[in-house]
């Protein structure tokens, strides 16, 4: 079968041979249910691993016992933020074992020395076999395990070839086993194949704690790494960073790298205040706009989602009366940041808009707006820190939905304009 029956998909299915597993869990047979008030309550601890950005998506810290995905693409940066972070642990007094199943010991020195990376208390162990890493684990007792990739370990209990979805799902169970019982973190990578997630951490994701997500191209220099599940923190947090040739340097204030000036003068191009997880910053939708040459216009999306795209699109064509059914259109978001909530649908709209007519939209504007299907502008949440936010990085003029201008207080320094219906927004671009 090409086509998955259940998802649609062309091209996703793979071969798993049918193969008898010993379950990892074996729980004594004494443990008895407790009653909900007798569980005693301890803090989970977490360790700070200094890398800011990292902590936060942790949601505060590295915390005792879990198991961690740490996914994305190939060459993204996986390796490069787990030897900083075992570095850092290891600048704390923590002992840490780096499992390098991919690379050679002497090609992550290379990478370290790259890094700034010293000391002894990194134990760099180059090795792929299940049993070997699980009797290392309980001789040497490290503070943190690190195992890059789960996808290059492999366990003799099981028949298939190393990577297959019954490997990864065993190796898994293994490392669940050991985090739950010493209390030790356990950090896997894990590589997204070409296709998406087949056959790799997707069938992972509930079987770990958390799954922290990088994303970014692997051509420009910026990274979003992303909490998409976390059982200890709160999920939607993103860390930015920038990949230089010391590793992966921290970016704080991710509004400035987003957004260059303040926007404005080229048609094709909107600025919006998103937010993800606690903080707001500003991104820039890009869009062009051109006559097609097929009999079916192609339609682009990167780094926001293509049914959205085209939803939008179709809204635009019969409540704005701006006509693209004959056009490519390619939507971009710079920075290669992902995004993904409704907010953005308003700036989405304006670049389209702008590029289709070529009229940009003005210096200083920031559009922030969710559009309905029959073109009505829908109220956002967190108004008033997105406009403060734009506020700061030099924006005056905010065009929101009008619901949201109604229950918003005076806020100084800024231009509010309400807008009911799309057609209302088209009055900004400049002619
Ligand atoms: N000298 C350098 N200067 C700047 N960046 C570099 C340098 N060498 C490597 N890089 C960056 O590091 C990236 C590779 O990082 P890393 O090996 O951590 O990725 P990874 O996600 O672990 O990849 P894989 O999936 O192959 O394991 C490269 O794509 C590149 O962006
Ligand atoms: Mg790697």
């Amino acid at each position: 079968m090409g086509k998955c029956p259940q998802c649609g998909q062309w091209n996703t299915l793979v071969e798993e041979l049918l193969v008898e597993e010993k379950i990892p869990f074996q729980h004594p047979r004494e443990i008895q249910p407790i009653p909900y008030d007798a569980i005693e309550n301890i803090d989970v601890s977490r360790i700070k691993s200094s890398i800011g950005e990292l902590d936060r998506v942790l949601g505060g810290g590295v915390v005792d016992g879990s198991l961690v995905l740490v996914g994305g693409d190939p060459g993204v940066g996986k390796s490069t933020i787990m030897l900083q972070m075992a570095y850092n642990l290891s600048l704390k007094g923590m002992n840490v074992l780096y499992v390098s199943g991919e690379e050679s010991a002497l090609q992550l020195k290379i990478r370290g020395d790259r890094l700034g990376v010293k000391g002894s208390s990194i134990l760099i162990y180059p090795e792929v076999m299940l049993e070997h890493v699980k009797e290392q684990i309980s001789s040497m007792q490290p503070d943190i395990v690190i195992i890059d990739s789960i996808q290059s370990i492999f366990s003799h209990q099981i028949d298939s070839s190393p990577g297959s979805v019954s490997q990864i799902r065993y190796s898994a169970g293994v490392f669940m086993e050991i985090a739950k019982t010493t209390h030790t973190p356990v950090f896997l990578t894990g590589h997204v194949t070409k296709d998406g997630w087949i056959a790799g951490p997707k069938i992972l994701e509930h079987m770990v704690d958390t799954v922290l997500y990088f994303e970014g191209h692997t051509t420009g220099a910026l990274r979003v790494l992303r909490a998409v599940k976390n059982r200890f923190g709160p999920t939607g947090e993103i860390g930015v960073f920038e990949m230089k040739d010391s590793g992966l340097e921290e970016i704080e204030d991710p509004s400035g790298i987003f957004v260059h000036g303040n926007g404005g003068d080229i048609p094709g191009s909107s600025v919006t205040a998103t937010i993800e997880g606690s903080r707001a910053f500003l991104v820039e939708v890009q869009s062009l706009v051109s006559k097609t040459s097929f009999s079916m216009p192609k339609r682009i999306s990167i780094g926001i989602d293509a049914t959205k795209l085209s939803v939008l699109l179709a809204v635009m064509e019969k409540r704005s009366g701006i006509f693209i059914s004959s056009s490519d259109v390619v939507v971009n978001v710079a920075g290669g940041i992902k995004v993904s909530e409704p907010a953005v649908d308003l700036a989405t709209f304006m670049a389209v808009a702008s590029s289709a007519l070529e009229r940009p939209v003005p210096k200083g504007v920031v559009c922030i707006g969710e559009i309905g299907l029959n073109g009505e502008l829908r109220p956002v949440t967190n108004m008033e820190t997105r406009i403060k936010e734009s506020r700061r990085m030099g924006f005056s003029q905010i065009m929101l939905p009008k619901a949201n201008q109604d229950s918003l207080p005076r806020i100084k320094g800024v231009n509010l304009k309400g807008l009911s219906a799309l057609r209302e927004a088209l009055s900004i671009l400049e002619s």
